[in-house]
């Protein structure tokens, strides 16, 4: 993982806890929540919105036969939902491991809850230049490119299904997502 901010330690720590950061998680970040933290809200961020656009080589897919994961693309005005979690600094040694395939951080400000209480904090994004990097395509290859691809945490078909359930969780309607969970659902799977 390269990192485009500086580190969380030095300018993005909660004003009341210097020892901790708010992460902002959109993706697997949402549902799959194996690290420790201090509080967690739901939980926007704007001006971005999600794509099945970055490649995994590591989670859902293979360096061969790589998946297809979600990152962040700029969406002037688009709210994007999700989950902040205020973690402590080390948790960060986690986090970047277990994001490392393209992905880095960058510095955001997170509205939080109910309340819209605006915090500093960082998302993790897979900016176009990174290697593992797939962009766009027509929904339906994006569709059949997830039905097929399997990897070390799963297939790719799970980490949608549960990504779209985590946000309907939410109340979250995003429109990418939904597509490409329609798209699944019409296909033939081995167990159906
Ligand atoms: C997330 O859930 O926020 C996330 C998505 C992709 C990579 C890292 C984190």
């Amino acid at each position: 993982m390269t990192q485009h901010s500086q580190r969380p330690t030095d300018t993005h720590a909660c004003q009341d806890r210097p020892s901790a950061t708010w992460v902002f998680g959109y993706g697997s970040l949402i549902y799959k929540v194996d690290f420790p933290f201090l509080r967690r809200e739901v939980a926007s961020i704007e001006g971005w919105q999600r794509r099945f656009w970055q490649g995994s080589h590591d989670h859902r897919g293979t360096p061969e036969q790589p998946g297809r994961v979600v990152t962040l693309i700029p969406a002037p005005g688009n709210i994007c939902r999700g989950v902040a979690y205020l973690v402590e600094h080390d948790v960060f040694e986690h986090l970047d491991h277990r994001e490392k395939n393209g992905y880095q951080r960058i510095a955001t400000a997170i509205s939080l809850g109910e309340s819209a209480e605006i915090v500093d904090g960082v998302f993790y994004i897979a900016v176009p230049d990174n290697p593992a990097f797939l962009g766009d395509a027509p929904i339906e290859e994006i569709a059949a490119h997830i039905a097929d691809s399997h990897g070390p945490s799963g297939s790719n078909r799970d980490y949608l299904l549960q990504l779209a359930v985590a946000l309907r969780e939410l109340g979250d309607d995003d429109e990418h997502v939904a597509e490409l969970e329609r798209l699944l659902s019409q296909r033939h799977t081995p167990d159906s």
